[in-house]
């Protein structure tokens, strides 16, 4: 939910920790802070709100450092002020501490530290890590990494915390528990981050670290252990993002710009999954054939965005692999007696792998003794290193916090989930599976043409930016794609705004229609059941109770009743959200635009979600 990161080397700390803040952003911008290794006592800056702020209080004097750590804040103890903001120091101001996570026995620890002697001076749960690793770093003759083992043992809930201290300012310590830290290995530098993108500027050499190791940096090298003290080695690999990926290309936003690499995002994750005798590979998801038969039932585990995505997976693999697929908010399933077994496929999907919703029900599953396959699109992340196997998404990295790309690929890879086992089970023969896979295919240049033809739609969107709320239907697999549009033009535009499913319109939802209501609605494909002409019996009874409505109609159908038509191209019905949740991404795009929001950093959020 905050940035870290960490620097220690031969060039002057400031330029990487705020080039580091600003790519780390995303996770928070609350308050940002830096605490800089200068001898003797350290430099401390911090500010409420953006990272702007910070760099205005910095101002042209900030004294020449070789190491330092900084963050940026999504608040969750004590307010977003600047005496909350990270860095936390302890009283004699020469140890800093950041902290991304909960401390979930703050208030006991702080009493503690309290009764012997410790003055705070904040509302955090943070601080009172500071004091602690004061107080052991003192009983370990100034050995910061003992220090923070120690204090680690004594600590319950979620961090990743890095710390610094004057009397030895080359030297940075971290250490994580459900919660990601990145090690960068440079040549005459380190660094420490709570995402690559922080240092993939100066190197694409990584080590990952896991639960509850503690790593020290200088400018040397780096040293891992556990939290017995002993030394582990480290696991070293190479990013493949490009440090371009992470910049605007020209764009004026992150999200319009993530929304144009769909194309690209969508096709690279076909890339290479049909082989030369029609078969889906899927060779990640480490099933047999019995133990693809032998599945009684799938269990799709995600939030937000990515949950919309699993319920479009239930549609897809129920109707192609005939497997019964559940859908559950991450967040629910954890705290419910659900009914699973060594016979379930639980499948966690998210973009950041980080989420800790899903990452506690991934395990409260694995505990259970079903079998984890991750969906995500971070490397390395915590939610695949957790499952038993991960189909990796391709869209690069996705900075804007409403997600785009990773929606569409989510998408993708649960479509090839369910061929593959439709397949597997012989379901499906070759063909049909290679024609589906072949319609797959043509869908990047399908988005394609939506994004060139995109401008009519901008403009109608700002028609309606003085609208108070926005209702979206859809059938079918149209349903999670209204959903999905509600959901992004409430984050960005802040608009009241529901997604509803056709058929239950009239069993209450009507009611919030009154004269000139924004209606979006999906209208499916030319579907077995008549859908289409069922969602066009809905249009109608909205519209004749005042409602203006925008349909999303493939080319060629015929719409009666619509104010606008955003036409979209034809596909097989149960791709039509890859296409169809284009626009509604773009209309909740220009809605923020126009009302004058902050598009990539919307209020209150943060793309990763580290805590319950
Ligand atoms: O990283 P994840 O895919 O696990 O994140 C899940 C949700 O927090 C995320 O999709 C969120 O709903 C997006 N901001 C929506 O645009």
């Amino acid at each position: 939910m905050c940035g870290i990161v960490g620097y220690t080397g031969s060039q002057s700390a400031i330029t990487p920790l705020i080039e580091g803040l600003r790519r780390l952003e995303y996770r928070g911008y609350d308050s940002a802070g830096i605490a800089l290794g200068t001898p003797g006592r350290l430099y401390i800056e911090k500010r409420a709100g953006k990272l702007a702020n910070l760099e205005a209080a910095l101002g042209d004097s900030v004294p020449t450092a070789h190491s330092g750590i900084g963050h940026t804040r999504w608040a969750t103890h004590g307010g977003p002020t600047d005496r909350n903001a990270h860095p936390h120091v302890d009283n004699e101001g020469k140890l800093a501490v950041i902290h991304n996570g909960i401390i979930e026995n703050y208030t006991q620890l702080r009493a503690d530290l309290l009764s012997r002697g410790h003055r705070f001076e904040s509302d955090t749960d943070t601080e009172s890590v500071a004091h602690l690793l004061s107080d052991l770093r003192k009983s370990h003759n100034g050995d910061l990494a003992a220090a923070m083992r120690e204090a680690v043992k004594s600590l319950r809930g979620s961090f990743t915390l890095l710390a610094i201290h004057a009397d030895n300012p080359d030297v940075i310590v971290g250490v994580r528990r459900n919660s990601p830290l990145v090690v960068g290995l440079g040549d005459g530098e380190n660094f420490l981050a709570s995402d690559v993108a922080a240092f993939i500027d100066y190197t694409k050499r990584a080590v990952e670290l896991g639960q509850d190791e503690v790593v020290t940096i200088t400018s040397e090298g780096i040293e891992i252990t556990n939290l017995d003290g002993a030394k582990l080695a480290p696991k070293e690999y190479e990013i493949t993002w490009d440090s371009s990926a992470a910049q605007k290309g020209g764009f004026h936003h992150f999200m319009l710009k993530e929304i144009f690499e769909q194309p690209k995002a969508v096709a690279d994750t076909l890339l290479g999954r049909l082989n030369e005798r029609n078969q889906i590979v899927l060779d990640e998801l480490h099933l047999t054939k019995e133990e693809v038969q032998d599945l009684k039932k799938i269990v799709v585990l995600a939030c937000g965005t990515a949950y919309h995505a699993g319920m479009v997976a239930k549609y897809a693999i129920e109707k192609w692999a005939k497997i019964t697929v559940e859908v559950e908010l991450a967040s629910e399933f954890r705290y419910r007696d659900s009914v699973i077994d060594n016979q379930t496929l639980v499948i966690a999907i998210s973009q950041s792998g980080e989420t800790m919703d899903t990452l506690m029900a991934l395990r409260h599953a694995k505990e259970a003794g079903a079998r984890v396959l991750a969906v995500c699109n971070t490397n390395s992340s915590t939610i695949p290193r957790e499952s038993d196997a991960v189909l990796y998404t391709h869209a690069g990295p996705e900075i804007a916090v409403a997600s785009t790309k990773a929606f569409l690929t989510q998408v993708i890879a649960v479509y090839l989930i369910g061929l593959y086992l439709a397949q597997v089970r012989g379901v499906m023969s070759d063909v049909e599976v290679k024609n589906l896979f072949n319609e797959m295919v043509e869908l990047p240049g399908k988005i394609e043409q939506i994004l060139e033809t995109v401008e009519p739609l901008r403009e109608l969107t700002r028609g309606f930016a003085s609208s108070t709320s926005v209702l979206f239907l859809g059938r079918n697999v149209g349903f999670p794609v209204a959903l999905e549009g509600a959901l992004k033009l409430k984050e960005l535009a802040y608009m009241h705004a529901e997604g509803f499913a056709g058929g239950e319109l009239k069993h209450g939802p009507i009611a919030l229609i009154e004269e000139g209501t924004p209606v979006i609605a999906i209208l499916p494909i030319g579907h077995e059941h008549g859908l289409d002409e069922k969602m066009l019996s809905n249009i109608q009874e909205v519209k004749a109770r005042g409602a203006r409505i925008i349909v999303i109609a493939q080319e060629g159908a015929e719409v009666a009743g619509a104010e606008h038509i955003i036409r979209i191209p034809v596909a097989p019905a149960l791709l039509q959200p890859i296409l169809a949740t284009v626009p509604l991404q773009v209309f909740a795009y220009e809605m923020a635009v126009t009302r004058g929001n902050d598009v990539d950093q919307p209020r209150n959020l943060a793309k990763s979600v580290t805590v319950e």
